[in-house]
């Protein structure tokens, strides 16, 4: 579901209505079979003008953890509450599938992990994990500084350059900085694309020349507003080749979304995708992509070299050329898998890896920079553990502050805000803070919202709930008699780098939890570490606007509508 900020002053008459529709649909769905569920009486009115997930939080503070709300024709079960959440993601994990998202991810990411039916998850599952040992990761933290270095440089030479204001400072959108950093990242990860070093005459924007891309679009807005003019900064031919990404993978997340609020589904209609404009520029777009994809795959397949997964973990991958999970999954011995679901896989990592770890970083800066005292704390760690180095596997440990920085981020923000599942059978889940003792049922095909933002600022569950706090993750918290809910332990996951839901009892859920938790936490993490260090190593971060100026607007992840534009200096102590 699509929301975006849009201005209040709609009619007042068209307001009224939609009230009355709704508390016309929400009378007849409430008499339903969710029981004594409390009901959200809230408008759909309430939902223009703010994002979606600030109206699921009002109603959470309103009817508490777990209620229900008709939105349109549709009912969803909005769970805001950790004892919850672990019954519907690990304790009863399985009778559970994506629901609506299975729906809206499917005609992009096919049978990838994410929207995958369970008999392929499973297979999948169990082939691609291995992937993520930890030499790969040691691997990808170089990778991490390389790109980051890249950007720091990029921000050097403006700030040294025509662009600086006087020499002293330079304005960027860093929620664009962000994408394209995390866009090199994930292409190099996945399959060893280096996005970032693409240029004019590469046989990429050649073959996407060749493709004849008819009406390019300079506004390719995509998903939630991107402002891909913020590239312009690139070289040109990454520019360009970013656009055509920006422009087919948004085009298409775009088009999922769309249909995710149409409620007649013509797009099923024989012809559609070739009579209906936009149906014909989403088949375009998804060609560009996995066509793309089909190419790298090819090319993987071509030098094959298959080994057992513990040989494949085991090779020197800080030397290797080529050290990404394309090449894994292609030499993995027994695990011959036709190319349409290893492109569903890898489409499904770079979508789920990209985008997610950018807003991090985007969110991370924003918070930061209303706290220049907390910025000051995170350089002094940074000297005193890199000094003027570059992170490595091991620095990472030791940059504890900036680490805490990174999960108060997600805590805050997290992305996707929302996790969506929909029963498979008919099911009784427990009722939540304050909620009735016995559960309530729910039947089979029941939608469920789990609003992970309520749960990161439940003020039952954190103290301050939407201050900026890092340090909060280094205290114990006691469950102080809230019952099933074993409170906030750190030692509970021993060697954990990073908080996380074991620790909390699953009132901090970043990553989702139970057999369907992200696969790639770690690697996320540790590149939102490397990439911040790396930053606050050599600027300091002002916002050029007031918070309040910067407007949120959710999609798949929370994003800013305009941008996250900011002021970048050199460090002042000569770093
Ligand atoms: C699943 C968040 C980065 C690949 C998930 C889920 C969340 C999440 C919340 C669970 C979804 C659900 O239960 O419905 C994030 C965040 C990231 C991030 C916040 C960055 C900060 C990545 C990266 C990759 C990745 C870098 C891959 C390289 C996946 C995959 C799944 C997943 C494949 C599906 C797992 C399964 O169903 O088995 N992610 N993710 N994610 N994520 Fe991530």
């Amino acid at each position: 579901i699509r929301c975006q900020s849009t201005s209040t002053d709609e009619p007042k008459a068209k307001r009224n209505l939609l009230d009355n529709a709704s508390n016309l649909l929400t009378n007849f769905l409430s008499g339903g079979s969710l029981g004594s569920m409390p009901v959200a009486e809230g408008a759909v009115s309430d939902l223009f003008g703010q994002p979606l997930f600030f109206s699921l939080y009002d109603w959470f503070l309103e009817h508490g953890s777990v209620y229900k709300l008709a939105f349109g024709p549709k009912a969803f079960v909005v769970v805001s509450d950790p004892i919850v959440a672990r019954h519907i993601l690990r304790e009863n994990a399985f009778s559970f599938d994506k629901g609506v998202l299975a729906d809206i991810l499917e005609p992009i990411m096919g049978k990838g992990l994410i929207p995958a039916d369970l008999d392929t998850w499973k297979q999948r599952r169990r082939v691609i994990a291995p992937g993520f040992h930890a030499l790969y990761l040691e691997a990808m933290v170089k990778v991490f500084t390389d790109c980051s270095e890249r950007s720091t440089l990029k921000f050097e030479n403006l700030l040294d350059g025509e662009h600086s204001c006087g020499g002293e400072a330079i304005e960027l959108d860093l929620e664009a900085e962000f994408s394209s950093l995390a866009l090199d990242i994930i292409g190099l990860g996945v399959f060893n694309y280096d996005f970032g070093s693409i240029t004019k005459e590469s046989p990429v924007i050649k073959f996407i020349f060749n493709l004849s891309t008819p009406g390019l679009r300079k506004d390719a807005g995509g998903i939630a507003g991107h402002n891909v003019g913020g590239f312009v900064a690139l070289e040109k031919g990454k520019y360009y080749l970013m656009l055509v990404y920006f422009e087919a993978v948004y085009g298409t997340l775009f088009e999922a979304e769309h249909r995710s609020t149409f409620y007649i589904p013509y797009w099923k209609i024989p012809l559609a995708r070739w009579v209906v404009p936009r149906q014909r520029k989403f088949q375009y777009d998804l060609k560009i992509i996995n066509d793309c994809l089909d190419g790298l795959i090819r090319n993987a397949k071509e030098s094959r070299e298959e080994a057992d997964v513990e040989k494949l973990q085991q090779r020197d991958y800080l030397n290797i050329k080529d050290a990404s999970l394309l090449r894994f999954l292609v030499d993995m011995r027994g695990a011959d898998v036709d190319d349409r679901q290893l492109r569903d896989d890898l489409m499904t990592m770079l979508i789920a890896g990209h985008e997610t770890t950018a807003a991090v970083l985007t969110w991370a800066v924003f918070l930061l920079a209303q706290n220049p005292s907390k910025i000051r704390k995170a350089q002094a760690e940074i000297d005193s553990v890199l000094g003027q180095g570059r992170p490595t596997f091991e620095s990472v440990k030791k940059l504890e502050y900036i680490r805490l920085i990174v999960v108060e981020a997600l805590r805050l923000y997290p992305q996707p805000p929302l996790l969506i599942r929909r029963a498979l059978k008919a099911d009784v889940i427990p009722g939540g803070y304050k909620g009735d003792k016995d559960g309530y049922k729910i039947p089979a095909g029941t939608d469920i919202f789990l609003s992970v933002y309520n749960l990161h600022r439940s003020p039952y569950f954190w103290d301050q709930p939407h201050d900026f706090v890092p340090e909060r993750f280094l205290v114990e918290k006691k469950s102080e008699g809230i019952e099933g809910w074993a409170g906030f332990d750190p030692s509970r996951s021993p060697g954990a780098l990073y908080p996380n839901e074991i620790i909390s009892d699953f009132a901090f859920l970043p990553f989702g939890g139970g057999p369907r938790k992200c696969i790639g936490d770690q690697f996320a993490l540790m590149e939102s570490t490397v990439a911040l260090a790396m930053l606050l190593q050599k600027f300091d971060v002002e916002l050029k606007g007031s918070p309040e100026s910067v407007e949120l607007v959710t999609g798949a992840t929370i994003h800013t509508k305009n941008g996250m534009w900011c002021k970048l200096r050199k460090r002042s102590n000569g770093h």
